[in-house]
């Protein structure tokens, strides 16, 4: 498969600590796909759940693929109008070894700001039990800055707080609280000044990169279907807002990475 992708990655350099490859948009080129990172620069990949469907598709998948792992949890955007968050049966899926964190689990207010409440519950009972596992947690967090916060000083997890969309001045607090900072393709939007402060500002001892794939490509690939290797453009964007090298940042990120999820096994 020709991913099209001129001066990709140098091999085993890539960790997307952040995709959701149980998209519908993945359909038939799925396979193909996964066989062909590994030759763009692509050496790990955490699938990221949204509800107890995908967890167990995703780890299905990564029994498939060495180089897959998978977080387990329920995004704000999926949980049900009604019941209660069956923890126990969450719980039993982190049996699996190549379960490595707790989500994606978070806040929404943007999309959905009329169950606030029980978006709250929800992310509270799951980041309760990713601290009971010792598990690290995979944050998301749109227009709720604040109760995010909260939650987190509260519980303190390890973690990170994907697809950071917030100031420096946050990004200053979340730091504080020991997690990391993840960062995508919104750093090579042409409106990007708010990531790219935050590119620029965040130690690269605390940066993972990710995708959010299919969603999020980066510039040039923007609106298409985002995979991992897409990565190496994101990573180029920040190496230039901080004047480093890009190879450097892509491999202090993967460095970061095997440290949060206790990774060791990945694709040469
Ligand atoms: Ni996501």
């Amino acid at each position: 498969m020709d991913l099209m992708i001129p001066n990709p990655a140098p091999k085993g350099t890539i960790f997307d600590t952040h995709a959701h490859y149980d998209d519908r948009r993945f359909g038939e080129i799925l396979d193909d796909l996964l066989k062909t990172l590994p030759e763009y620069g692509v050496c790990a990949i955490i699938n990221c759940a949204t509800d107890f469907n995908s967890a167990e598709k995703l780890i299905k998948l990564s029994d498939r693929y060495t180089y897959l792992y998978t977080a387990v949890g329920y995004h704000p955007l999926d949980i049900p109008k009604t019941g209660d968050l069956d923890i126990e049966r969450l719980k039993s899926y982190t049996a699996n070894p190549k379960v490595v964190a707790i989500g994606e689990i978070g806040l929404d207010y943007h999309y959905s700001a009329d169950n606030k409440p029980r978006q709250i519950e929800w992310f509270e009972q799951q980041v309760a039990l990713a601290c009971e596992l010792g598990l690290p947690v995979i944050v998301h967090d749109r227009e709720a800055h604040q109760d995010t916060y909260e939650i987190l000083k509260k519980y303190r997890p390890k973690g990170v707080l994907h697809c950071f969309s917030g100031s420096v001045e946050f990004a200053k607090q979340i730091l504080n609280l020991g997690m990391y900072i993840g960062l995508g393709g919104t750093v090579t939007f042409k409106n990007a000044k708010k990531p790219l402060e935050v590119a620029q500002y965040i130690p690269l001892g605390r940066l993972l990169l990710e995708t959010d794939a299919p969603y999020m490509a980066p510039e040039p690939f923007r609106g298409k279907t985002c995979h991992s290797a897409h990565i190496a453009f994101t990573a180029r964007k920040i190496a230039e807002a901080k004047g480093v090298d890009y190879v450097e940042i892509l491999e202090k990120a993967k460095q970061n990475a095997f440290q949060l999820f206790g990774i060791k096994c990945v694709q040469g």
